[in-house]
């Protein structure tokens, strides 16, 4: 079956890399993958899947039948939205939408989707169940899973493969990572308000800046004294505002950021505990204050026989010296972690590293993979698929 595999794989591997192209040189913002989503359903269309569009917004569900003698229903999960990223690359295939860039590597997930539907189509009578391909929008905006599932995704599916590339791993490499592999990551919004007053004339105002210094200090030095160390948290403000003029003392400021932790007891006592040192900061000085704490996206946890599965399948396919066990997760998120609400699944990172230079990481203006790596993705994941049916 390998050998099949990998057979179809090298026939289509030009088509592929025109399909990359095609869709790097078109790249859509999240919510907006109108044209992607046509280009993928025609393409889907044409290996003979049933194909429903506008599923979660933008998104595409290709169904591959296969025998019916298994009712479970294996779930390939391919993202394709851009970002607003000004490509600074002199590919021939650059962005020709500006403003936009496939950066994070999206256009090679849409092809590994598509490649691999066009191998298994044409080995239908190898899959006892169904396949079902889904083509997810905005996953940048950590939106587009919920949508899909909305709408039906996750329906009698029984287990769910995913894949990102990474630049850091070389490209015929790949990386397989058992358990947690990204952060849980919630957005977090404070409001501090004190009372305006003289620039000159401190103590006859409440300094909302000089009480958000305070916050922002605290918080981090909070987290190096009040949480355990071997629970990984990060809390990054990334927008302050407030203040009109230098010589008036502010009366209002908003911090915003981002809070991203590993471990699930860390993750439920977050608002809690911020809300804490807020309070009490506030309190001390006068301050009113707000804190909107919003969940986000949870971590993604890798099934423990579905990885074992993906990593049989790349260590066959490739030789063990081509795969990497990961011994650390990320603090990056992804909304894979949605679908795996609903089913047990697993997401492998494909190595795109260029040996002969410089690899800048992802959503960098620069970005760029080595293209070799698709033919790697799609003959793991197909066999993966294939290897599935068998566990
Ligand atoms: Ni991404």
């Amino acid at each position: 079956m390998l050998t099949k595999i990998k057979e179809i794989a090298e026939n289509i591997a030009p088509r592929l890399i025109d399909i990359r192209r095609h869709i790097h040189a078109h790249p859509e913002l999240s919510g907006q993958e109108y044209q992607t989503a046509v280009y993928v359903a025609g393409i889907l269309s044409s290996c003979g899947l049933h194909v429903r569009e506008s599923v979660g917004k933008t998104g595409v569900i290709g169904e591959l039948e296969g025998k019916g003698i298994d009712q479970r229903i294996l779930a390939i999960r391919t993202d394709m939205d851009a970002l607003p990223i000004q490509e600074q690359t002199k590919l021939e295939y650059a962005s020709r939408h500006p403003g936009i860039m496939h950066a994070c590597g999206h256009d090679i997930h849409t092809t590994l989707g598509l490649g691999t539907a066009m191998i298994l189509s044409q080995l239908p009578e190898t899959l006892p169940g169904n396949i079902r391909f889904l083509f997810q929008p905005a996953e940048e905006i950590a939106q587009g899973a919920s949508w899909m599932v909305q709408d039906g995704a996750m329906q009698d599916v029984s287990g769910v493969f995913g894949v990102h590339v990474f630049p850091s791993i070389p490209a015929r490499s790949i990386g397989i990572r058992y358990g947690v592999l990204t952060a849980a990551a919630d957005d977090l919004e404070i409001f501090i308000e004190g009372e305006s007053g003289h620039g000159a004339r401190p103590h006859e105002a409440i300094d909302a800046i000089w009480i958000a210094a305070q916050v922002i200090t605290t918080l981090q030095q909070a987290i190096s004294r009040t949480q355990n160390p071997l629970r990984p948290l990060v809390l990054t403000i990334g927008q302050i505002t407030g203040g009109r003029a230098p010589n008036v003392i502010a009366s209002q400021v908003r911090l915003a950021g981002t809070v991203r932790s590993l471990h699930p007891e860390t993750h439920a006592n977050l608002p809690e505990w911020i809300e804490k040192i807020v309070a009490h900061i506030c309190h001390t000085y006068g301050a009113k204050y707000q804190v909107n704490y919003r969940r986000g996206i949870p971590s993604v946890q890798n099934d423990q026989d579905l990885t074992k599965i993906t990593e049989e399948a790349a260590r066959e396919a490739w030789g063990s010296e081509y795969v990497q066990i990961l011994t650390e997760p990320s603090l990056g998120a992804e909304d894979f972690s949605i679908y795996l609400q609903h089913a047990p699944g697993t997401m492998f990172r494909l190595g795109v590293g260029r040996l002969d230079q410089r690899n800048h990481p992802l959503h960098h203006p620069q970005f760029e993979v080595d293209e070799s790596s698709i033919i790697t993705g799609v003959v793991t994941l197909a066999y993966s698929a294939y290897k599935y049916w068998l566990g």
